[in-house]
């Protein structure tokens, strides 16, 4: 296979992003050849935006049945990654999912398994915040030891502001029926990807949420988690859409030094001793170890993240590169997401990995009484949202 020819399923918000940098070429080895909406209005634009030298598809059926489409990536409302993925793989298609890899932990592995028995296939997740060349080098000081033994995380993400405006842009969104979820589902997964990628998964959680809170939506707008890991480490998770100016800060403290990323800057300390070590041995009273504070050579770039997955997803196809975000690692941080609704529902501890099944009938439960809302459909400009 010279090129990689990519068809776009759903093209809204997201899905014009990831068209624009494949209509210009940008994805070396790749060819833009078709997009699919289930809504007509979407490929008229679509048409009027990117020409006519594309195919056109209204069913996801007749992207599958095309011989001259090598690889799907699929923009669809979340509760459509994974069943579109499935058949794409039976189809023979290389898959690069929107995030979240699905909306319940229990679909997403049905997807893993299956995509196991494709191992000629490639299965990818658009975790484009992982192109981060700050958050792989956080991943990469905590990997080295550099800042000892994990002993808290903390992460404020508050500045994913949305309106109401925003909610009411598309009758899926912030439904349990459409969405399955609020600023976890939505916004979150790529900060909760993160968080288990660089500092692991932790052991148990405790979430408390509110759903609905300064917003008219059925899902929750405002999350505050506290978790354990298995060393007895801790972290709180603190989010919501409806806080401005918002923050987004990054702690992650270990025995021997500590990283902060804020301000798209990321700054690290590094005791001379491990504080443990220090401690059984000081006898003075008041006191601390030396702590130096080292600047690490690293540029915060949020934006180009898509383009990469993209990249990287099509030399994975083509030569074998390593996949920076594989389909497989989804599941991970939705676990977490999961464990945090689990917990607000039930109100109380919950242990990972989760009951699957407990979430999928306490989420059927949510479904029962949702209402999808009959909005009048528009498609944002996403530049620098995310
Ligand atoms: N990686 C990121 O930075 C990022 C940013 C925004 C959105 N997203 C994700 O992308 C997904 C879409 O979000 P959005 O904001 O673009 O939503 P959107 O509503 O703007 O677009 C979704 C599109 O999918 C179409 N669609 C729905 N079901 C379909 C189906 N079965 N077949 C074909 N088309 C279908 C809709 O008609 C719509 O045009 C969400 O899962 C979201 O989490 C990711």
């Amino acid at each position: 296979m010279e090129k990689v020819r990519i068809a776009i399923i759903g093209v809204g918000n997201i899905g014009n992003l990831h068209a624009g940098y494949l209509s210009n070429n940008e994805i070396k080895g790749a060819e833009l050849v078709a997009f699919c909406d289930i809504n007509p209005d979407k490929l008229v634009v679509a048409k009027r935006k990117y020409g006519e030298n594309y195919k056109f598809y209204d069913s996801v059926q007749q992207v599958l049945a095309d011989e001259a489409i090598d690889a799907v990536i699929i923009s669809t409302p979340h509760y459509d990654h994974p069943v579109i993925a499935m058949a794409a793989l039976k189809a023979g298609k290389h898959v690069l999912s929107e995030k979240p890899a699905g909306v319940y932990t229990k679909k997403v592995r049905e997807l893993i398994e299956e995509s196991k028995k494709y191992p000629e296939l490639t299965f990818a997740l658009m975790y484009n915040q992982r192109m981060n060349p700050t958050y792989r080098k956080a991943k990469e000081l905590v990997e080295a030891g550099e800042i000892g033994e994990l002993r808290r995380t903390n992460w404020i993400i508050t500045n994913w502001y949305r309106s109401q405006s925003y909610y009411n842009s598309g009758g899926w969104r912030a439904t349990w029926a459409g969405e399955g979820g609020g600023v976890l589902l939505n916004q979150d997964p790529h900060q909760l990807d993160l968080w288990q990628w660089i500092c692991g998964m932790p052991k148990r959680v405790m979430g408390f949420a509110y759903f609905g809170k300064l917003r008219d939506v059925e899902v929750e707008t405002d999350v505050t988690a506290y978790v354990e890991y298995a060393n007895g480490a801790t972290g709180v998770f603190v989010t919501t859409t409806t806080e401005t100016p918002g923050t987004n800060r990054f702690e992650i403290v270990g025995s021997k030094g500590k990283i902060v990323i804020e301000d798209n800057q990321l700054k690290f300390w590094q005791t001379r001793v491990d504080e443990a070590e220090w401690n059984a041995t000081y006898e003075g009273g008041f006191g601390e170890p030396e702590v130096w504070e080292i600047k690490v050579p690293t540029t915060f770039d949020s934006a180009s993240g898509h383009s990469k997955v993209v990249q990287n997803f099509v030399n994975n196809i083509l030569t074998g590169e390593e996949l920076k975000s594989p389909g497989v690692e989804g599941i991970n941080g939705l676990m977490i997401s999961n464990a945090i609704h689990l917990s607000a529902w039930q109100e109380r501890w919950v242990d990972l990995p989760i009951d699957e099944d407990l979430f999928f009938e306490e989420l059927q439960k949510r479904i029962a009484t949702s209402k999808l809302k009959t909005v009048e459909e528009k498609v944002l400009d996403t530049e620098n949202t995310y």
